[in-house]
Protein backbone atom coordinates (compact mmCIF):
# COMPACT_ATOMS: atom_id res chain seq x y z
CA UNK A 1 0.00 0.00 0.00
CA UNK A 2 1.31 3.49 -0.98
CA UNK A 3 0.02 5.84 1.31
CA UNK A 4 0.37 9.87 1.18
CA UNK A 5 0.30 11.45 4.34
CA UNK A 6 -0.50 14.97 2.81
CA UNK A 7 2.33 16.29 3.83
CA UNK A 8 4.82 15.10 0.47
CA UNK A 9 4.38 14.27 -2.97
CA UNK A 10 4.11 10.91 -4.30
CA UNK A 11 7.01 9.31 -5.38
CA UNK A 12 6.50 9.93 -9.23
CA UNK A 13 4.12 12.29 -10.61
CA UNK A 14 2.69 10.97 -13.56
CA UNK A 15 2.52 14.69 -15.14
CA UNK A 16 4.72 17.46 -15.02
CA UNK A 17 3.91 20.64 -13.19
CA UNK A 18 3.11 22.43 -16.40
CA UNK A 19 0.69 19.25 -17.25
CA UNK A 20 -1.14 19.39 -14.25
CA UNK A 21 -1.70 23.10 -13.80
CA UNK A 22 -3.27 22.71 -17.52
CA UNK A 23 -5.07 19.40 -16.43
CA UNK A 24 -6.64 21.66 -13.17
CA UNK A 25 -7.90 24.30 -15.11
CA UNK A 26 -9.62 22.69 -17.76
CA UNK A 27 -13.27 20.98 -17.80
CA UNK A 28 -13.41 17.17 -16.09
CA UNK A 29 -14.78 15.86 -19.37
CA UNK A 30 -15.70 18.30 -21.99
CA UNK A 31 -16.63 15.57 -24.53
CA UNK A 32 -19.47 15.03 -22.32
CA UNK A 33 -21.00 18.38 -22.38
CA UNK A 34 -22.98 18.23 -25.58
CA UNK A 35 -24.11 14.78 -25.00
CA UNK A 36 -25.47 15.80 -21.17
CA UNK A 37 -26.92 19.28 -22.72
CA UNK A 38 -29.11 17.33 -25.34
CA UNK A 39 -30.23 14.74 -22.81
CA UNK A 40 -31.09 17.60 -20.51
CA UNK A 41 -32.71 19.41 -23.08
CA UNK A 42 -35.35 16.30 -23.53
CA UNK A 43 -35.56 15.69 -20.04
CA UNK A 44 -36.81 19.17 -19.31
CA UNK A 45 -39.62 17.98 -21.80
CA UNK A 46 -40.55 15.25 -20.18
CA UNK A 47 -40.23 17.09 -16.59
CA UNK A 48 -42.49 19.85 -18.03
CA UNK A 49 -45.30 17.48 -19.20
CA UNK A 50 -45.03 15.53 -15.87
CA UNK A 51 -43.73 12.08 -16.61
CA UNK A 52 -42.98 10.32 -13.77
CA UNK A 53 -39.26 9.81 -13.09
CA UNK A 54 -38.35 12.75 -15.21
CA UNK A 55 -36.98 15.03 -12.49
CA UNK A 56 -34.74 12.85 -10.92
CA UNK A 57 -33.25 11.63 -14.14
CA UNK A 58 -32.64 15.38 -14.95
CA UNK A 59 -31.71 16.22 -11.54
CA UNK A 60 -28.66 13.64 -12.33
CA UNK A 61 -28.14 14.61 -16.20
CA UNK A 62 -27.88 17.96 -14.56
CA UNK A 63 -25.28 16.81 -11.60
CA UNK A 64 -23.36 15.03 -14.56
CA UNK A 65 -22.98 18.29 -16.90
CA UNK A 66 -21.82 19.84 -13.79
CA UNK A 67 -19.04 17.50 -12.92
CA UNK A 68 -18.16 17.27 -16.69
CA UNK A 69 -17.89 21.35 -17.26
CA UNK A 70 -15.95 22.14 -14.14
CA UNK A 71 -12.63 22.13 -13.64
CA UNK A 72 -10.87 20.34 -11.07
CA UNK A 73 -9.90 23.37 -9.66
CA UNK A 74 -13.35 24.05 -8.95
CA UNK A 75 -14.38 21.17 -8.03
CA UNK A 76 -11.97 20.98 -4.87
CA UNK A 77 -13.40 24.65 -3.95
CA UNK A 78 -16.62 23.20 -3.86
CA UNK A 79 -15.98 20.47 -1.59
CA UNK A 80 -13.08 22.65 0.48
CA UNK A 81 -15.29 25.43 0.71
CA UNK A 82 -18.74 25.97 -0.77
CA UNK A 83 -19.86 22.34 1.28
CA UNK A 84 -18.88 23.49 4.49
CA UNK A 85 -19.32 27.08 4.65
CA UNK A 86 -22.62 26.68 3.04
CA UNK A 87 -24.09 24.37 5.68
CA UNK A 88 -22.02 26.99 8.25
CA UNK A 89 -24.03 29.64 7.03
CA UNK A 90 -27.24 27.92 6.86
CA UNK A 91 -27.47 26.65 10.07
CA UNK A 92 -26.86 30.28 11.94
CA UNK A 93 -29.10 31.07 9.27
CA UNK A 94 -31.41 28.82 11.31
CA UNK A 95 -30.04 29.99 14.65
CA UNK A 96 -30.86 33.23 14.04
CA UNK A 97 -34.26 32.73 12.64
CA UNK A 98 -33.76 34.01 9.44
CA UNK A 99 -35.45 31.57 7.37
CA UNK A 100 -38.46 32.10 9.64
CA UNK A 101 -39.15 36.19 9.33
CA UNK A 102 -38.17 35.61 4.98
CA UNK A 103 -41.08 33.53 5.05
CA UNK A 104 -43.16 34.64 7.24
CA UNK A 105 -43.54 37.69 5.09
CA UNK A 106 -44.24 37.43 1.73
CA UNK A 107 -42.19 40.30 0.33
CA UNK A 108 -38.42 41.79 -0.02
CA UNK A 109 -37.25 42.22 3.37
CA UNK A 110 -34.36 44.91 3.04
CA UNK A 111 -30.85 44.01 5.22
CA UNK A 112 -31.85 46.64 7.88
CA UNK A 113 -35.13 45.45 9.02
CA UNK A 114 -33.78 41.77 9.16
CA UNK A 115 -30.69 43.11 11.17
CA UNK A 116 -33.19 44.44 13.41
CA UNK A 117 -35.87 41.60 13.39
CA UNK A 118 -33.25 38.56 13.76
CA UNK A 119 -31.02 41.29 16.43
CA UNK A 120 -27.89 40.71 14.56
CA UNK A 121 -24.71 42.90 13.10
CA UNK A 122 -25.66 43.71 10.07
CA UNK A 123 -22.24 44.16 8.85
CA UNK A 124 -22.53 40.08 9.92
CA UNK A 125 -25.21 39.92 8.60
CA UNK A 126 -24.39 41.60 5.21
CA UNK A 127 -22.09 38.49 4.87
CA UNK A 128 -24.29 35.69 6.45
CA UNK A 129 -27.00 36.59 3.15
CA UNK A 130 -24.48 36.88 0.60
CA UNK A 131 -23.19 33.44 1.58
CA UNK A 132 -27.20 32.04 1.82
CA UNK A 133 -27.76 33.63 -1.36
CA UNK A 134 -24.84 32.27 -3.46
CA UNK A 135 -25.50 28.53 -2.04
CA UNK A 136 -29.34 29.70 -2.83
CA UNK A 137 -31.12 29.49 0.20
CA UNK A 138 -32.40 32.46 -0.05
CA UNK A 139 -33.22 34.76 -3.08
CA UNK A 140 -31.63 38.03 -3.26
CA UNK A 141 -33.80 40.67 -4.86
CA UNK A 142 -31.79 43.78 -4.98
CA UNK A 143 -29.03 45.27 -3.05
CA UNK A 144 -29.25 44.41 0.69
CA UNK A 145 -32.71 42.97 0.31
CA UNK A 146 -33.48 39.16 0.28
CA UNK A 147 -36.66 37.22 0.03
CA UNK A 148 -38.01 33.40 0.67
CA UNK A 149 -37.68 30.66 -1.82
CA UNK A 150 -38.65 27.19 -1.67
CA UNK A 151 -35.70 26.20 0.25
CA UNK A 152 -36.24 28.84 2.82
CA UNK A 153 -39.28 27.95 3.54
CA UNK A 154 -38.48 24.37 4.19
CA UNK A 155 -35.84 25.02 6.39
CA UNK A 156 -38.35 27.03 8.55
CA UNK A 157 -39.60 24.84 9.49
CA UNK A 158 -37.84 23.03 12.96
CA UNK A 159 -38.79 19.26 11.56
CA UNK A 160 -36.10 20.08 8.71
CA UNK A 161 -34.30 22.78 10.00
CA UNK A 162 -33.25 20.03 12.27
CA UNK A 163 -31.18 18.49 9.93
CA UNK A 164 -28.39 21.15 10.64
CA UNK A 165 -27.48 20.96 13.90
CA UNK A 166 -28.21 17.18 14.37
CA UNK A 167 -25.39 16.65 12.06
CA UNK A 168 -22.99 19.35 13.69
CA UNK A 169 -24.18 17.76 17.34
CA UNK A 170 -23.76 14.09 15.98
CA UNK A 171 -21.56 13.69 12.67
CA UNK A 172 -19.64 16.20 11.08
CA UNK A 173 -16.63 16.03 13.93
CA UNK A 174 -16.73 12.22 13.58
CA UNK A 175 -16.77 12.74 9.65
CA UNK A 176 -13.59 15.10 9.72
CA UNK A 177 -12.04 12.20 11.81
CA UNK A 178 -11.85 9.43 9.04
CA UNK A 179 -9.17 9.57 7.44
CA UNK A 180 -6.91 9.96 10.78
CA UNK A 181 -9.35 7.23 12.10
CA UNK A 182 -8.54 5.11 9.12
CA UNK A 183 -4.73 5.53 9.09
CA UNK A 184 -4.59 4.86 12.71
CA UNK A 185 -6.39 1.43 12.20
CA UNK A 186 -4.21 1.07 9.41
CA UNK A 187 -7.30 0.61 6.63
CA UNK A 188 -9.14 -1.95 8.19
CA UNK A 189 -13.05 -1.54 8.03
CA UNK A 190 -14.64 -0.35 11.24
CA UNK A 191 -16.26 -3.05 13.18
CA UNK A 192 -16.67 -1.37 16.90
CA UNK A 193 -19.27 1.19 17.43
CA UNK A 194 -17.45 2.11 20.60
CA UNK A 195 -14.10 2.87 18.89
CA UNK A 196 -15.44 4.48 15.40
CA UNK A 197 -14.51 7.65 14.21
CA UNK A 198 -17.36 8.98 15.91
CA UNK A 199 -15.42 8.78 19.57
CA UNK A 200 -12.29 10.66 17.67
CA UNK A 201 -14.05 13.12 16.72
CA UNK A 202 -16.38 14.10 19.65
CA UNK A 203 -13.98 12.62 22.19
CA UNK A 204 -16.32 10.62 24.21
CA UNK A 205 -16.06 7.22 25.03
CA UNK A 206 -20.01 6.33 24.68
CA UNK A 207 -21.64 4.71 21.55
CA UNK A 208 -23.81 6.84 19.43
CA UNK A 209 -27.24 6.38 20.69
CA UNK A 210 -26.00 6.62 24.67
CA UNK A 211 -24.26 10.12 23.69
CA UNK A 212 -27.25 11.12 21.99
CA UNK A 213 -29.62 10.23 25.30
CA UNK A 214 -27.52 12.29 27.33
CA UNK A 215 -28.32 15.36 25.31
CA UNK A 216 -32.34 15.71 25.00
CA UNK A 217 -32.30 18.47 22.76
CA UNK A 218 -29.82 16.88 19.86
CA UNK A 219 -32.10 13.77 20.80
CA UNK A 220 -35.07 15.45 19.63
CA UNK A 221 -33.23 17.28 16.64
CA UNK A 222 -32.18 13.79 15.83
CA UNK A 223 -35.43 12.39 15.59
CA UNK A 224 -37.12 14.98 13.73
CA UNK A 225 -34.35 14.51 10.86
CA UNK A 226 -35.05 10.52 11.35
CA UNK A 227 -38.41 11.44 10.46
CA UNK A 228 -37.88 13.55 7.26
CA UNK A 229 -35.11 12.66 5.81
CA UNK A 230 -36.54 9.97 3.60
CA UNK A 231 -39.61 12.04 2.76
CA UNK A 232 -40.35 12.50 -1.54
CA UNK A 233 -39.14 8.65 -2.18
CA UNK A 234 -41.07 6.17 -3.21
CA UNK A 235 -42.16 4.26 0.17
CA UNK A 236 -42.53 0.77 0.09
CA UNK A 237 -45.76 0.66 1.03
CA UNK A 238 -46.85 2.40 -2.19
CA UNK A 239 -48.52 0.66 -5.30
CA UNK A 240 -46.31 -0.51 -7.76
CA UNK A 241 -43.40 -1.18 -4.69
CA UNK A 242 -44.14 -3.90 -2.48
CA UNK A 243 -47.60 -5.87 -2.52
CA UNK A 244 -49.58 -4.84 1.14
CA UNK A 245 -52.51 -7.26 0.25
CA UNK A 246 -49.08 -9.91 0.81
CA UNK A 247 -49.29 -8.76 4.57
CA UNK A 248 -52.88 -7.74 5.05
CA UNK A 249 -54.97 -10.92 3.92
CA UNK A 250 -53.79 -13.96 4.39
CA UNK A 251 -56.17 -16.22 5.77
CA UNK A 252 -55.14 -16.85 9.04
CA UNK A 253 -54.52 -13.54 10.04
CA UNK A 254 -57.31 -11.84 12.15
CA UNK A 255 -58.24 -8.64 13.94
CA UNK A 256 -56.71 -9.02 17.15
CA UNK A 257 -53.69 -9.96 16.21
CA UNK A 258 -50.19 -7.92 15.29
CA UNK A 259 -50.02 -6.91 11.79
CA UNK A 260 -46.60 -4.88 11.94
CA UNK A 261 -44.15 -4.19 14.85
CA UNK A 262 -42.13 -1.22 14.08
CA UNK A 263 -38.62 -1.88 15.88
CA UNK A 264 -36.50 1.11 16.33
CA UNK A 265 -39.72 2.87 14.36
CA UNK A 266 -38.39 6.25 16.05
CA UNK A 267 -41.45 8.74 16.63
CA UNK A 268 -43.72 6.25 14.37
CA UNK A 269 -43.65 8.04 10.93
CA UNK A 270 -43.51 4.96 9.18
CA UNK A 271 -46.50 3.41 10.68
CA UNK A 272 -48.54 7.09 10.65
CA UNK A 273 -47.68 6.78 6.97
CA UNK A 274 -49.21 2.68 6.79
CA UNK A 275 -52.44 4.02 9.14
CA UNK A 276 -52.82 6.50 6.32
CA UNK A 277 -52.31 4.59 3.38
CA UNK A 278 -53.74 1.46 4.23
CA UNK A 279 -56.84 2.30 7.05
CA UNK A 280 -58.77 -0.79 6.16
CA UNK A 281 -55.91 -2.96 7.13
CA UNK A 282 -57.17 -5.65 10.04
CA UNK A 283 -54.15 -5.77 12.73
CA UNK A 284 -52.51 -4.16 15.54
CA UNK A 285 -49.86 -1.65 14.56
CA UNK A 286 -46.95 -1.55 17.67
CA UNK A 287 -44.31 1.04 17.92
CA UNK A 288 -40.99 0.09 19.72
CA UNK A 289 -38.05 2.03 20.40
CA UNK A 290 -36.72 3.71 23.69
CA UNK A 291 -39.07 4.97 26.51
CA UNK A 292 -37.28 8.73 25.07
CA UNK A 293 -37.90 8.45 21.69
CA UNK A 294 -41.88 7.13 22.30
CA UNK A 295 -42.10 10.38 24.47
CA UNK A 296 -41.13 12.51 21.77
CA UNK A 297 -43.92 10.17 19.36
CA UNK A 298 -46.41 13.01 19.92
CA UNK A 299 -48.53 12.65 16.60
CA UNK A 300 -49.05 9.13 16.67
CA UNK A 301 -52.61 8.00 15.29
CA UNK A 302 -54.66 6.67 17.99
CA UNK A 303 -54.72 2.92 16.78
CA UNK A 304 -50.85 2.42 17.15
CA UNK A 305 -49.39 1.27 20.25
CA UNK A 306 -46.44 2.39 21.66
CA UNK A 307 -44.62 -0.28 23.37
CA UNK A 308 -40.69 0.91 25.23
CA UNK A 309 -38.39 -1.92 24.25
CA UNK A 310 -34.67 -2.75 24.15
CA UNK A 311 -34.34 -5.05 21.07
CA UNK A 312 -31.23 -6.46 22.22
CA UNK A 313 -34.12 -8.31 24.57
CA UNK A 314 -36.11 -10.77 23.99
CA UNK A 315 -39.19 -9.71 21.31
CA UNK A 316 -42.47 -9.45 23.91
CA UNK A 317 -44.43 -9.72 20.71
CA UNK A 318 -44.74 -13.04 19.31
CA UNK A 319 -45.70 -14.46 16.27
CA UNK A 320 -46.94 -10.44 14.50
CA UNK A 321 -47.30 -10.99 11.06
CA UNK A 322 -44.22 -8.62 10.25
CA UNK A 323 -41.59 -7.11 12.11
CA UNK A 324 -40.67 -3.83 10.09
CA UNK A 325 -36.78 -3.01 10.80
CA UNK A 326 -36.56 0.39 8.72
CA UNK A 327 -32.65 2.32 9.26
CA UNK A 328 -32.16 -0.09 12.21
CA UNK A 329 -29.43 -2.02 10.42
CA UNK A 330 -27.11 0.06 9.09
CA UNK A 331 -26.30 1.56 12.66
CA UNK A 332 -24.58 -1.44 13.50
CA UNK A 333 -21.75 -3.83 12.13
CA UNK A 334 -23.16 -7.24 11.70
CA UNK A 335 -22.42 -9.30 15.07
CA UNK A 336 -24.21 -6.40 16.51
CA UNK A 337 -27.07 -6.87 13.78
CA UNK A 338 -26.80 -10.53 14.61
CA UNK A 339 -27.98 -9.96 18.20
CA UNK A 340 -30.97 -7.82 17.00
CA UNK A 341 -31.99 -10.19 14.69
CA UNK A 342 -31.95 -13.36 17.03
CA UNK A 343 -34.71 -12.34 19.16
CA UNK A 344 -36.84 -11.22 16.64
CA UNK A 345 -36.13 -14.77 14.37
CA UNK A 346 -37.28 -16.22 17.76
CA UNK A 347 -40.49 -14.41 18.31
CA UNK A 348 -41.43 -15.14 14.80
CA UNK A 349 -43.88 -18.11 13.69
CA UNK A 350 -42.42 -19.81 11.00
CA UNK A 351 -44.12 -19.65 7.71
CA UNK A 352 -46.47 -16.68 8.62
CA UNK A 353 -44.24 -14.27 10.24
CA UNK A 354 -42.32 -11.39 7.89
CA UNK A 355 -39.25 -9.92 8.52
CA UNK A 356 -39.17 -6.56 6.60
CA UNK A 357 -35.87 -4.57 6.27
CA UNK A 358 -35.93 -1.02 4.39
CA UNK A 359 -32.70 -0.25 4.04
CA UNK A 360 -30.39 0.85 0.75
CA UNK A 361 -29.64 -2.10 -1.21
CA UNK A 362 -25.81 -1.20 -2.67
CA UNK A 363 -25.46 -1.87 -6.33
CA UNK A 364 -22.93 -3.49 -7.98
CA UNK A 365 -21.93 -0.34 -10.09
CA UNK A 366 -22.76 3.23 -10.30
CA UNK A 367 -24.39 3.81 -6.59
CA UNK A 368 -25.87 6.79 -5.59
CA UNK A 369 -24.30 9.69 -3.76
CA UNK A 370 -26.99 9.65 -1.38
CA UNK A 371 -26.83 5.67 -0.67
CA UNK A 372 -22.90 5.95 -0.51
CA UNK A 373 -22.30 9.45 1.68
CA UNK A 374 -25.70 7.46 3.48
CA UNK A 375 -22.21 4.36 3.91
CA UNK A 376 -19.94 7.13 5.36
CA UNK A 377 -22.03 8.31 7.70
CA UNK A 378 -22.90 5.13 9.42
CA UNK A 379 -18.93 4.01 9.33
CA UNK A 380 -18.31 7.48 10.64
CA UNK A 381 -20.98 7.01 13.52
CA UNK A 382 -21.74 3.47 14.31
CA UNK A 383 -19.07 1.30 12.66
CA UNK A 384 -22.71 0.26 10.42
CA UNK A 385 -22.61 0.63 6.94
CA UNK A 386 -25.16 0.58 3.98
CA UNK A 387 -24.73 -3.29 2.87
CA UNK A 388 -24.41 -4.73 -0.80
CA UNK A 389 -26.94 -7.32 -1.34
CA UNK A 390 -24.59 -9.73 -1.04
CA UNK A 391 -23.81 -8.20 2.27
CA UNK A 392 -27.31 -8.60 2.99
CA UNK A 393 -27.65 -12.04 2.10
CA UNK A 394 -24.34 -13.17 4.09
CA UNK A 395 -25.95 -11.09 7.17
CA UNK A 396 -29.39 -12.47 6.68
CA UNK A 397 -28.36 -16.15 6.16
CA UNK A 398 -25.91 -16.34 9.23
CA UNK A 399 -29.31 -14.89 11.18
CA UNK A 400 -31.37 -17.74 9.90
CA UNK A 401 -33.21 -15.91 7.54
CA UNK A 402 -34.41 -16.16 4.06
CA UNK A 403 -34.69 -13.51 1.74
CA UNK A 404 -37.65 -14.23 -0.10
CA UNK A 405 -37.54 -11.13 -2.02
CA UNK A 406 -35.67 -7.69 -2.32
CA UNK A 407 -38.20 -5.18 -3.98
CA UNK A 408 -37.48 -2.01 -5.29
CA UNK A 409 -38.96 1.12 -6.07
CA UNK A 410 -36.29 2.60 -7.65
CA UNK A 411 -32.76 3.41 -7.93
CA UNK A 412 -33.08 7.06 -5.26
CA UNK A 413 -34.84 4.82 -2.67
CA UNK A 414 -34.11 2.36 0.12
CA UNK A 415 -35.42 -1.18 -0.83
CA UNK A 416 -37.77 -3.71 1.33
CA UNK A 417 -35.86 -6.82 2.04
CA UNK A 418 -38.80 -9.26 2.63
CA UNK A 419 -37.36 -12.44 4.40
CA UNK A 420 -38.62 -15.51 6.69
CA UNK A 421 -37.46 -17.53 9.30
CA UNK A 422 -35.32 -20.68 7.93
CA UNK A 423 -37.10 -23.53 9.88
C1 LIG B 1 -31.68 5.50 12.58
S1 LIG B 1 -33.01 5.51 13.68
C2 LIG B 1 -34.34 4.85 12.68
C3 LIG B 1 -35.69 5.24 13.23
C4 LIG B 1 -36.86 4.82 12.33
N1 LIG B 1 -36.93 3.39 12.14
C5 LIG B 1 -36.75 5.53 11.00
O1 LIG B 1 -36.53 4.89 9.99
O2 LIG B 1 -36.86 6.76 11.00
C6 LIG B 1 -32.62 4.15 14.70
C7 LIG B 1 -33.59 3.98 15.85
O3 LIG B 1 -33.13 2.90 16.67
C8 LIG B 1 -33.45 3.22 17.99
N2 LIG B 1 -32.65 2.41 18.91
C9 LIG B 1 -31.31 2.48 19.13
N3 LIG B 1 -30.95 1.57 20.05
C10 LIG B 1 -32.08 0.90 20.41
C11 LIG B 1 -32.34 -0.16 21.30
N4 LIG B 1 -31.37 -0.74 22.01
N5 LIG B 1 -33.61 -0.62 21.40
C12 LIG B 1 -34.61 -0.04 20.67
N6 LIG B 1 -34.42 0.98 19.81
C13 LIG B 1 -33.16 1.44 19.68
C14 LIG B 1 -33.16 4.69 18.07
O4 LIG B 1 -33.78 5.29 19.20
C15 LIG B 1 -33.69 5.19 16.75
O5 LIG B 1 -35.03 5.61 16.84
Amino acid sequence: MVELNGTSAPASDSHTGTQIDQIAVSPTAPDQVANLAQTIASLSKAFTAGEAGARLQLLEAADSLVSALETPRETILRYCWRNPTGFAAIETGINLGIFRYLSDHDRPIPIAELATATASDIVLLQRIMKQLNAVHAVTETGRDEYTSNNFTRTVANTRYADAFPTITGTTSPAITAIPAFLRQTQYQNPTNGLACPFQQGFNTKYSFFDFLSRDPTLSAQFNNLMSVYHQGRASWMDPGFYPVERLTHPSNHTDSGILIVDVGGGKGHDLNEFRAKWPSARGRLILQDQPGVLAEATGLHESIERMPHDFFTEQPCKGSRAYFLHSVLHDWPDDTCLKILAPLRAAMTPGYSRLLINENVIPDRGAHWQATGLDWVMMADFAGAERTEAQWRELLTRAGFRILKIWTGDAWSESLIECEVVE
